[in-house]
């Protein structure tokens, strides 16, 4: 480079070294300009327009897929607690499950699921339990004395865990509607843990029925 400065020592000197006052090498600005125009653009695709998808969405979007994945595998087995916790993470079965809803049980549970004929379910107390399998169950076999029908034959155990799932979607949001009924999800969780806790005593007079 003929650079007019180009070997001209700056004048100061640290242990045998000498700074020369030289040009920057064209490579080196290269990369440092082009990657300032490279983040403005990176700025742009992910964030100001959300063109790209972030690592966050990726993540997301690969657990959402594998969920969907799992619950094909888990379909045809046994319901379990799992099974319908998976379904709530799937947005495809939440969307059929909220369809449901508002087909069949929204005119007794409210649209927003506050309760009219039928209870609150947006709530904190439940008459039947506040577990995923006693909801699963009370759907499936209904209330029937009640007014609650038994919706295995009408939906399937498909469809009713697909509902069950926007129920438990919509647990907690304390709709105002219907006054709370039954017991508090905390009582119904102690007296499940009491009975998973429980030995099963061959004597003692026979163990508790279950649910
Ligand atoms: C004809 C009215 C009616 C329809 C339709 C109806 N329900 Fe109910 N439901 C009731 C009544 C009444 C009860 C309260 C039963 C009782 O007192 O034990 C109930 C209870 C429940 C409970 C138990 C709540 C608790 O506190 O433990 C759940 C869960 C439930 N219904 C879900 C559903 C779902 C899901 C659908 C639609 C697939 C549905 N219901 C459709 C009337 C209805």
């Amino acid at each position: 480079m003929n650079d007019a400065r180009a070997d001209v020592p700056l004048g100061h000197e640290y242990d045998g070294i000498q700074e020369y006052d030289n040009r920057l090498p064209n490579w080196w600005l290269f990369t440092l300009y082009g990657s300032i125009v490279f983040s403005v653009g990176y700025w742009l695709f992910y964030h100001t327009f959300g063109i790209g998808h972030t690592q966050d969405e990726g993540l997301a979007r690969e657990e959402r897929i594998a969920a969907e994945a799992q619950l094909q595998r888990e379909m045809g087995k046994e319901v379990t607690e799992e099974s319908l916790l998976l379904m709530t993470k799937v947005p495809t079965q939440l969307e059929a499950g909220a369809k449901l809803y508002q087909q069949k049980c929204a005119q007794c549970h409210g649209a927003q699921g506050g309760g009219e004929i039928g209870p609150n379910l947006t709530d904190d107390h439940w008459l039947h339990g506040n577990a995923p399998l006693q909801i699963y169950s009370t759907v499936m076999n209904g209330v029937v004395d009640k007014g609650m029908q038994a919706w295995k034959d009408q939906l399937g155990p498909v469809r009713v865990r697909q509902v069950v799932a926007h129920l438990m979607s919509i647990q907690g949001t304390n709709v105002a509607g219907k006054a709370p009924q039954g017991r508090p999800s905390a009582e119904w969780e102690a007296e499940r843990r009491a009975r998973e806790a429980a030995p099963a005593a061959p004597a003692g007079g026979g163990g508790a029925p279950g649910g």
